[in-house]
């Protein structure tokens, strides 16, 4: 029995990675094996790719296979064969926010996308994608609440941003039942409850 992949998208500040781990605990509580990883990163290369990908300036079609090289990585060594005994993957962020990030936010020619994408998994995508989505100032002002070093997405102006979230939402209306809107200004209690309802129905 193949296990299932879902995963975390939305843009910065978006409050996703928060509820990453309550939904892999509640679905443990379900006799399910889980496991939490992310994107970039999630493997020993993976993790250093990511700190490059977060902080050195870079062509953007060097950015892009970067993703896609740290993405086979992440397939190869964790998520396929975590699939393949069984078991459940929640991942924060996948092959989505490329498609938000380098394509919406930064331009990527969509066939690029689509010719890496279908290169590294072809035949892989989440059984369930869960968009976090909330207005950009809102967002904005939780990144600054946060008083951290920002990365250079994080960094990057309002108007990267707002493509990045535009791209998003187009990319759910594409794929109605994959990608779940989750309106991220409700409260957590209100989010737990509407992600318990979607995810039982994958279950
Ligand atoms: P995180 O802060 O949510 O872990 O995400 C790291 C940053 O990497 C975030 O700003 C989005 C960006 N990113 C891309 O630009 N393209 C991608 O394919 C992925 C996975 C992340």
């Amino acid at each position: 029995m193949k296990g299932k992949f879902i995963t975390f998208e939305g843009i910065d500040g978006a409050g996703k990675s928060s509820h990453v781990d309550w939904l892999a605990d509640y679905l443990r509580q379900r006799g399910k094996v889980v496991h939490i990883t992310r994107e970039p990163g999630g493997t020993a290369l993976g993790e250093k790719l990511r700190e490059l990908l977060l902080n050195q300036a870079m062509h953007l079609e060097t950015e892009t296979l970067l993703m896609f090289a740290a993405r086979r990585e992440h397939l190869a060594e964790l998520i396929e064969p975590a699939l393949a005994r069984g078991e459940w993957v929640v991942c924060d962020r996948f092959s989505d926010a490329t498609y938000a990030y380098q394509g919406g936010g930064r331009g990527l020619d969509r066939a690029k996308f689509l010719a890496l994408e279908h290169w590294v998994h072809e035949h892989l995508q989440p059984d369930l994608t869960l968009l976090f989505d909330l207005p950009l100032d809102v967002a904005r002002e939780r990144i600054v609440r946060a008083h951290r070093v920002l990365d250079k997405f994080e960094q990057e102006r309002v108007d990267f941003h707002d493509r990045v979230r535009q791209a998003y939402l187009e990319r759910a209306s594409g794929n109605p039942s994959r990608i779940r809107v989750v309106n991220a200004e409700n409260s957590i209690d209100h989010i737990r409850k509407q992600l318990e309802k979607i995810v039982l129905t994958i279950c």
